[in-house]
């Protein structure tokens, strides 16, 4: 019964966090977290296309050094835009339970795919999180798959997954350049993007229990909407500390592909998402990544004697046996390919 999530055990009344949910001791959220929201650095999109620009990529190596994260503002995708994604996803996690579960899939490369908790096939406790994915990227291949209800669904996704694409092709070539690596076009151009709409009930004891496990991304770079609900929580300095919502901004992460490309220069930092007892919470996670067989590897200009290649090559698909073979509360996939 657990299969079918959250959001169907919570609208069939519930009071109490099932046992498939407590999380042992050491793993609940209180372990670690500092009382209170910090400001991630904010990047100004806008000043990053005019004279400031050598400034702002300074902000932008540092707050990829110490954060892996920033807040990202002024980036030019309207009001409009991101409202509609988040009315559109929080519609569609409205409709009845039979008409999400028909793209219920336990396959993780179905290109749609309604699902819950972590990773469902392997999860030893769920966590508290419904989730529909959806491959972006090229969109005439998938978006006859997207969910056909809410009827301006489709629309929807189509216009916002196009915008935060061309948000991050932008974005790749700045953060690029900050490291000095220069004309690298081809290593964001095409690519693989995937949407993950996420809906975290509101939930009875969420002391015992969490939205996400502690985790890192796998891709390139994540841009993150979320709706005006604090969750997220960042490992900054040893501690967990929750990521204060900004209004109609991105919450943009470096990846696992992204600190191997950089050789370890750019962090990969672990994130988990916290629940409460009041308001269900909303994000939208859209994920660029390479594509699915081309290796990533660490680039030649930030090797040398004093900087030794950390990484070996990798790829999606070695991520996919990753994570369907393990735990993934306790292992990081990164770690599983340092030299
Ligand atoms: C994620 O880590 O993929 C989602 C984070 C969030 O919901 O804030
Ligand atoms: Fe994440």
């Amino acid at each position: 019964m657990y299969q079918k999530g959250v959001k169907h055990l919570c609208d069939n009344g519930l009071t109490q966090v099932p046992n498939k949910y407590i999380l042992p001791e050491p793993d609940r959220p209180h372990s670690l977290v500092v009382d209170g929201c910090i400001d991630l650095p904010v990047i100004d999109f806008a000043q990053l296309q005019g004279a400031n620009r050598p400034r702002v990529l300074e902000s932008i190596a540092r707050a990829c050094q110490e954060f892996g994260f920033f807040q990202l503002i002024n980036h030019s995708i309207g009001d409009e835009t991101i409202g509609k994604m988040i009315d559109v996803s929080t519609r569609f996690f409205e409709l009845p339970f039979e008409e999400r579960q028909r793209y219920m899939s336990s396959d993780l490369h179905a290109p749609v795919r309604y699902g819950t908790s972590f990773n469902q096939n392997n999860d030893q406790v769920f966590c508290w999180r419904d989730f529909l994915k959806l491959s972006c990227q090229p969109m005439q291949d998938f978006a006859s798959f997207w969910p056909s209800s809410p009827l301006d669904l489709r629309e929807a996704v189509g216009v916002y997954s196009t915008k935060t694409r061309q948000l991050y092709e932008t974005m790749m070539e700045a953060i690029l350049e900050s490291l000095g690596v220069m004309n690298n076009s081809a290593i964001y151009e095409g690519g693989n993007q995937l949407m993950m709409v996420n809906w975290y009930p509101a939930c009875p004891q969420p002391q015992l229990t969490l939205g996400l496990p502690p985790h890192s991304d796998y891709s390139l770079l994540t841009l993150l909407l979320q709706d005006q609900v604090a969750g997220l929580q960042i490992q900054h300095n040893g501690k967990w500390v929750t990521v204060k919502p900004v209004p109609n901004s991105f919450v943009v992460n470096i990846g696992d592909q992204f600190e191997i490309l950089s050789n370890g220069r750019y962090k990969s930092v672990v994130h988990r998402v916290a629940v409460n007892s009041e308001r269900s919470r909303l994000s939208v996670a859209s994920l660029h990544s390479l594509d699915i067989n081309q290796n990533v590897t660490p680039s030649a200009i930030l090797i040398d004697d004093s900087n030794p290649r950390l990484y070996r090559d990798t790829n999606f698909a070695d991520f996919l046996d990753y994570i369907s073979s393990s735990d993934f509360k306790c292992k990081r996939f990164l770690e599983s390919r340092k030299l």
